[in-house]
């Protein structure tokens, strides 16, 4: 796995990396619900970090590792932008973190990078928390000089979120919302599917959300002989193709997302069997993150002292 670094709690051999700072959060603020912008020290995979690729983190010595897009760089400062999405125990957990508190270890950058060149009309979908895994390929495509199109989809206004930055970085965006309070109201795959009935035909679609939703987008440009792809968000454990969790199957054949992926050929994908599978753990993993509901905050931040600096609970 050439490129692959764990910025692990340990000195760094090469003896470049500030060691004080390993994984040191330098910034950590929510742009919505239940979603944190997070920008964290980790100057060796800021450095090697391509478009469409991601980490694998543990917020303590003893908690699971989770997959997470990494959605920015800034290999000056050395860091990497992550946005995270509460959605069980570890993320949670995570998003209590703020700027001084470190991650016990951040390992990638992990996965394929996308493809990217010069496709001509490129439209990116984000659904949810799809929209930080969309987000760097459409600000690669549109550096790459692609009319990039980014339709983005919450429950609401205030579930949409890296618009702003999207359109700062020369993409057009299309917002859609599921209750009409922003943008269209309705589902990515109408305003996909309008785009194309009125003859704005992409060369290529780019989709990142919920396995339903990049299921339909798939549905929608099949008919037409677009090129799309989806970026897979199955169950991971080791990200590095030992463990066989993030089994899919593509064309037939049984693939790995960690490494042959994220991104894979969507007119090939068998998303039935990804949804089936990313529910199996589902009763477990909603006791576990329950578990979290009956602590109060000094418990809550007692299960991440180890990632404060003093290994002291926030105030
Ligand atoms: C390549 C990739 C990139 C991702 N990028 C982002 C991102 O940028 N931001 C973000 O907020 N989320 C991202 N995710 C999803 C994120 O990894 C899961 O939300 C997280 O693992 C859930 O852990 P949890 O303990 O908080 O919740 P859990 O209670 O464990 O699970 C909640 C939900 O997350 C799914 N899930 C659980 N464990 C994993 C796992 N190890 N890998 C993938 N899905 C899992 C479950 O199917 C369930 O639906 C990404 C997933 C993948 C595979
Ligand atoms: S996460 Fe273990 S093989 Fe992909």
């Amino acid at each position: 796995m050439a490129g692959i670094v764990a910025n692990g709690p340990f000195p760094d051999p090469g003896g470049t990396d500030k060691v004080g700072l390993m994984n040191t959060i330098f910034d950590a603020h929510d742009v919505s619900p239940g979603v944190r912008y997070i920008r964290v020290h980790a100057p060796r995979i800021a450095t090697h970090h391509r478009a469409g690729q991601f980490v694998i983190l543990r917020v303590t010595d003893d908690g699971e590792r989770i997959p997470l897009t990494i959605a920015d760089t800034d290999p000056d400062e050395g860091s990497i932008t992550l946005y995270v999405q509460a959605v069980g125990r570890t993320t949670r957990l995570l998003n209590r973190l703020e700027a001084g508190d470190h991650i016990a270890d951040i390992a990638g950058p992990l996965g394929k990078p996308t493809e990217i060149r010069d496709f001509g009309r490129a439209v990116v979908i984000g659904g949810g928390l799809g929209i930080a895994i969309a987000y760097p390929v459409a600000l690669a495509l549109a550096r790459a000089g692609n009319d990039v199109q980014a339709i983005l989809g919450a429950r609401d206004a205030e579930h949409l979120f890296l618009e702003a930055e999207l359109q700062a970085a020369g993409v057009t965006t299309r917002p859609c919302t599921d209750d009409g309070s922003y943008g269209r109201h309705g589902f990515v795959t109408d305003e996909l599917a309008a785009m194309i009935d009125s003859g704005e035909l992409p060369d290529v679609v780019f989709a990142a959300g919920p396995v339903v939703m990049m299921k339909f987008v798939a549905e929608v440009t099949r008919a037409h002989g677009i090129l799309t792809l989806a970026s897979l968000n199955p169950i991971m454990v080791d990200g590095t193709g030992m463990c066989g969790g993030c089994r899919v199957v593509v064309g037939g054949r049984t693939m790995f997302a960690c490494v042959d992926g994220p991104e894979f050929d969507a007119h090939a994908v068998d998303f039935d069997i990804l949804g089936r599978r990313n529910q199996a753990y589902r009763p477990f993993e909603q006791t576990r993150s329950e578990a979290l509901d009956t602590l109060d905050d000094c418990e809550l931040d007692s299960l991440i002292a180890s990632a404060h600096p003093s290994g002291a609970d926030h105030d």
